[in-house]
């Protein structure tokens, strides 16, 4: 399964739809989702990464796998900080950004069940970069200063 790339990508540019149903073709794309992610080392996907355009996002942090469909952040806590991204469909570019370091994210789960969470550092950074995926926005459009280079921590 290959990653979309690339900043002009019409694609990845689109705004994802919801999931009306949670049924056996979501669940496949959800695992697909996650061999794709386990592949390339990221901590967060999102489904039009992959040419998708449903609002489904998976997060992997620390042996923690999270499921999200139909994300909807409910509350921005006002703190903010600036962190470097990076993103798997922008190889090799990296910038800072600055968003809340803490939410309220309101999802349904990979089991169908609703689900209501706060999330804080590392976790909603990377619900925050990916929920900007299913709007068609890259971390780039919010980037104050970018940097190209091969290296390095884990993509979102
Ligand atoms: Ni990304």
């Amino acid at each position: 399964m290959e990653i979309l790339t690339g900043e002009n990508n019409k694609t990845l540019r689109q705004k994802s739809l919801p999931v009306k149903h949670i049924n056996a073709e979501v669940r496949s794309l959800i695992e697909q989702m996650k061999e794709v992610i386990r592949q390339n080392n990221g901590v967060g996907l999102a489904a039009i990464q992959i040419g998708e355009p449903t609002r489904i996002i998976i997060c992997e942090i620390d042996d923690k796998f999270y499921t999200f469909i139909n994300p909807e952040i409910i509350k921005f806590f006002p703190e903010t900080s600036v962190i470097e991204e990076g993103c798997l469909s922008l190889p090799n570019i990296y910038g800072e950004v600055e968003r809340p370091k803490k939410i309220t994210l309101k999802a349904i789960n990979f089991d169908g069940k609703k689900v209501k969470m706060k999330a804080f550092g590392l976790l909603a950074r990377v619900i925050q970069h990916e929920l900007d995926h299913l709007d068609g926005v890259l971390f780039i459009d919010k980037a104050k200063k970018i940097t190209k280079q091969t290296r390095k921590t884990a993509a979102l």
